[in-house]
């Protein structure tokens, strides 16, 4: 795959790094021509942990879990808010999530071996996906999670089996395909009709299933869960997504006379990639969903039930940073400008496959405006290896440390060790201290499973 063209019309955009509003961790600040993040300075940080290296913001991400926390708790008292652990897993993220009071969504058996690593209370845990084995089930209903939501009937008569040999009632929810269609990129789109994902409301196959699951011994429906998309922007979305569930908790009150205690509205909240994105904000996703919660449920005469919601990206995305030394330059003239980083689709995926859009600058001349269009590319052996396409980035020198904003979710989770790169170590920032919570990967590590 080789690069889209560039667009040689394009200016740069002159701005500094604190130019860049919203897609800045909260605690970012220029000092002296530096970037500095939790009060420490990111080209002493790279200097001294090499790179390429992930960053996060502690403070800025335990803020936002808090205004998760915070918003739903006094716009809906009866809500929960998961942590959608795929979007950045370590276990000193699952240790924060759990101290500050969150769920945790995990969706498959790894993730949940974390969880349990880490002494995450299992009654917290809610355990999703499709195409669960055998032991990912019985490993997740042995361990006492809180729910699991069950993708498809056949499922439905695993989990009764695995519960009834282990002498347990399992509660689930199910997972429903809405059908609404969020605006957003096709691959992360996930309510529409066409999914793998859930029961399907076509010819209503997902209310017959209802039947099926309340019939089924060892397990206890608790309610509802859909997951429209990821990255999305339009709140009316969300709006209607709720409406539909509601409607059809109101049908299966009719007909099978069960109250749902639960409805899980899945994640998707967007965030800024770019300086100019204009993203809700996460009190604004709270009054939107507790608000058609509440409506809904009194057309439709349900009795409100606990509302939960699975944030990701919008808890770690921005929070998380990615650092990089520029190790060569190439320019072509009428072409483009390239410059060449220690890492690339490795630990960013995120470009080559969804055209992702990142800001960068180059931390130690980042009160400097960016003067230059360039394309950031990686070091592996691929032409579509780039973090950042034509974009505006300061004068480049070689052994300059360049800073990508908003690399905290679905960049480590998907990182590779395409070429044998080892994967970064993992840093959390915070009052002026830095902390290392994952290792940087060893060339033993590449090697340990091999016999
Ligand atoms: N709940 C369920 C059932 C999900 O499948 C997901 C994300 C979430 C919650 C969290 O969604 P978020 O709040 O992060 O949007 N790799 C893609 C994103 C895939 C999302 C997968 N599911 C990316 O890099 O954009």
């Amino acid at each position: 795959m080789s690069l889209p063209k560039s667009d040689l019309t394009k200016k740069a955009d002159q701005r500094t790094a604190m130019d860049l509003g919203p897609v800045l961790p909260k605690t970012a600040e220029v000092r002296d021509g530096h970037l500095f993040i939790g009060g420490v300075d990111m080209v002493k940080l790279a200097h001294e942990q090499g790179t390429a290296l992930y960053v996060f913001d502690e403070a800025d991400l335990r803020d936002r879990m808090e205004q998760y926390r915070e918003s739903f708790a006094e716009l809906y008292p009866n809500s929960d808010v998961l942590y959608a652990s795929k979007a950045f897993l370590n276990k000193e993220v699952l240790r924060i999530a759990n101290e500050e009071g969150m769920c945790l969504d995990v969706s498959g058996g790894g993730e949940l071996a974390m969880a349990r690593a880490v002494g995450f209370p299992m009654e917290r845990v809610f355990v999703h996906g499709n195409n669960k084995t055998e032991r990912e089930l019985r490993e997740a209903i042995e361990a006492g999670v809180g729910r699991r939501v069950l993708d498809t009937r056949i499922e439905l008569g695993r989990v009764s089996r695995i519960a009834g040999e282990l002498g347990v009632t399992q509660k689930v929810l199910m997972r429903i395909t809405p059908g609404v269609e969020a605006d957003t990129h096709e691959y992360i789109k996930t309510g529409c009709e066409d999914s793998k994902f859930g029961f399907t409301m076509l010819g209503d196959f997902a209310f017959g299933c209802v039947g099926d699951v309340l019939a089924a011994p060892n397990v206890e429906l608790t309610g509802f869960h859909c997951h429209i998309g990821s990255q999305i922007f339009a709140l009316h979305s969300f709006r209607e997504a709720v409406q539909v569930m509601v409607e059809f908790a109101a049908r299966v009150k009719e007909r099978y006379g069960l109250e749902i205690a639960d409805l899980d509205m899945g994640g998707g909240l967007g965030i800024a990639y770019a300086a100019d994105d204009a993203p809700s904000s996460i009190r604004e996703f709270a009054e939107c969903t507790a608000a058609a919660m509440k409506e809904y449920c009194a057309e439709y005469g349900v009795a409100e039930p606990r509302l939960l919601v699975e944030p990701g990206r919008s808890l770690v995305a921005n929070a998380g940073v990615t650092l990089y030394t520029i190790g060569v330059m190439k320019t072509l003239p009428n072409i483009r400008k390239y410059v060449g980083v220690d890492g690339g689709m490795s630990d960013n995926i995120r470009t080559a496959l969804y055209d992702a859009n990142y800001e960068a600058v180059i931390a130690n001349k980042a009160a400097d405006p960016r003067t230059e269009i360039v394309t950031l590319c990686g070091k592996h052996c691929e032409s579509g290896d780039a973090v950042v396409l034509d974009g505006s980035l300061q004068h480049p020198d070689l052994g300059d440390i360049v800073c990508v904003f908003g690399t905290g979710a679905y960049c480590y989770t998907m990182a590779s060790t395409y070429n044998g790169q080892p994967r970064p170590a993992i840093v959390f920032v915070r009052n002026g201290a830095f902390r290392v919570v994952t290792r940087r990967e060893t060339y033993e590590d590449l090697m340990a499973r091999d016999i």
